[in-house]
């Protein structure tokens, strides 16, 4: 889908959604919905965590009073208006954090308003015996406290609110502070969707200033009774040592293996169109490949035929010196690499300039050949750079895909027809997700079957969070009564 903004559209419309953060009386005002500002007002975004939490209470309340049916009018407003403004929200995103691509951002809006499940979700189990019948209803947690990240922020705003208002819950969110206009923008359409249905005015809401302190607020007030958490390993951390019931959604770095039964041309195309897609944001994204010997040429060459860019491995270590940036440790003083946040989910075009390499749009991703223990392997980079690394056979492609993927158990990739092969891999790496020969994002329900979402729980274990995700169990028992048959 091409969406072609100039710059000066896209300047236009972050300047306006900006304009609306900006009140002229930032300390004095004690609601950001109640008042209209140089741009539009954006509704549900407040100065205080704390009012935020109490907007959030309330909005919970209201969601409770509501009937099934009018829940899923919401939704289905939240639908619409997710669709009609996937564009804007898309170019808001990428002039905000610099990150991503407008067209593949409009369609990770338009997936997340067709395929993230709504109140059908969330389903009751009844049990009958001679006892009589207990039954087990999936109730709201009450507000959920919801931390977003800057890779998919309007995205996972409108895809947690589908959700967690499905489960009758109320949320308040703490975006990430370098993509707070996209994600407050998201919070604002939520609540305009609730207005059109005769829903709450604040259904939803945020701050105008997220930043860990708020997010401490949110972990430690008493009406937040589930925190969930969309992001990069420090702040996952934080939520999982809070003390509340937490729900993380953190790193992986997810291999792909191509052995020799598969279709070359085909798995060359589907690795370069996922791992290019949205300039590898995603965090389901390919990361690096192991290719077997005997057809990495020819995997190569489909990659270098479908957009891809290969560069010496001379060329990728002068790159990993860029890419990648020495970040001391405060508390320990152990200096560790991480990724240049300058680098992330740019363009392949303009982090081929940064080792003076010029070239047009049509390059969609850098490719090498590396070896293992190559930086490119090691690190989760976010950006359309993939390394591959040739294996003799699969058990050394296993081995070394395992080892690569960290233990995240996040998701991992393979292209072949051998099912013991495919068998095999996905039995090792354990991951939440894993894809046969197909893109990434396959998995998420783009081009393949089931549900999306941008929160994936590995390490708590939810997988990839729905409605039902975000409810507790309760049970009610009918004794000796109500077994009709
Ligand atoms: N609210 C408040 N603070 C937040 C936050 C939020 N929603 N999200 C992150 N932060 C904090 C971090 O804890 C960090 O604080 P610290 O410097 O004191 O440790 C700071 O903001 C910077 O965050 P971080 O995102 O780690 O750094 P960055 O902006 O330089 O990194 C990325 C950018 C893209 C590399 C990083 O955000 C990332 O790894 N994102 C992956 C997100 C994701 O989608 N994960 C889940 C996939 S299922």
């Amino acid at each position: 889908m091409a969406i072609n903004w100039t710059e000066a559209q896209i300047e236009e419309v972050v300047a306006s959604v900006i304009r609306s953060l900006k009140p002229e009386r930032a300390e004095s005002c004690d609601s950001w919905s109640a008042e209209s500002y140089g741009g539009r007002r954006l509704i549900g975004v407040f100065a205080d965590m704390n009012e935020a939490i109490e907007a959030a209470s309330r909005g919970y309340k209201a969601v409770r009073a509501m009937t099934l049916e009018e829940r899923e009018k919401v939704i289905a407003n939240i639908r619409t208006l997710c669709r009609e403004e996937a564009p804007k929200m898309a170019a808001l995103g990428v002039a905000e954090t610099k990150m991503g691509r407008v067209d593949h951002k409009t369609a990770k809006h338009i997936l997340v308003a067709d395929k993230t499940p709504g109140t059908a979700d969330i389903r009751s189990e009844a049990k009958t015996g001679d006892f009589g019948l207990t039954l087990t209803e999936m109730a709201p947690f009450g507000v959920v406290g919801s931390i977003t990240p800057s890779t998919n922020p309007s995205e996972t705003v409108i895809c947690n609110s589908i959700g967690m208002i499905a489960a009758g819950n109320g949320v308040v969110f703490n975006p990430h502070p370098n993509a707070i206009a996209t994600s407050n923008y998201a919070v604002d359409l939520v609540n305009r969707a609730s207005a059109m249905a005769g829903g709450p005015e604040v259904l939803v809401a945020s701050v105008v200033k997220p930043t860990l302190e708020t997010a401490d607020v949110m972990y430690k007030h008493p009406n937040i009774r589930l925190l969930v958490c969309t992001g990069g390993p420090g702040v996952v951390k934080s939520v999982l040592s809070s003390g509340k019931k937490a729900i993380g959604a953190g790193a992986g770095n997810p291999p792909v293996i191509v052995d020799d039964t598969a279709d070359v041309k085909k798995a060359g195309k589907d690795i370069i169109d996922g791992c290019s897609f949205d300039n590898n944001l995603p965090c389901i994204a390919e990361k690096e490949v192991f290719a077997f010997d005997s057809i990495a040429d020819e995997l190569i060459g489909a990659m270098e035929e479908n957009g891809a860019y290969r560069i010496s491995r001379a060329l990728a270590d002068k790159l990993a010196e860029i890419v990648l940036v020495d970040k001391k440790n405060p508390k320990t003083g152990v200096t560790s690499k991480i990724v240049n946040r300058d680098c992330v989910g740019r363009d392949a075009r303009v982090i081929l300039e940064k080792v003076g390499i010029h070239v047009g749009d049509n390059v969609r991703c850098i490719i090498c050949e590396t070896d293992f223990e190559h930086p490119f392997v090691q690190h989760e980079l976010m950006m359309p750079i993939l390394p591959i690394v040739r294996v003799k056979n699969i058990d050394e492609a296993i081995e070394l895909a395992v080892k690569a993927e960290h233990g995240c158990r996040h998701t991992a990739h393979m292209h072949s027809k051998n099912i013991d092969n495919l068998t095999r891999f996905a039995r090792a790496v354990e991951t939440t997700i894993f894809v046969k020969n197909a893109p990434s994002y396959a998995g998420i329900g783009f081009g393949g079957e089931g549900h999306t979402t941008f929160t994936i729980a590995g390490p708590t274990g939810e997988g990839l969070t729905s409605a039902k995700s975000f409810t507790r169990q309760r049970r009610c028992v009918m004794s000796e009564s109500f077994r009709i048959i």
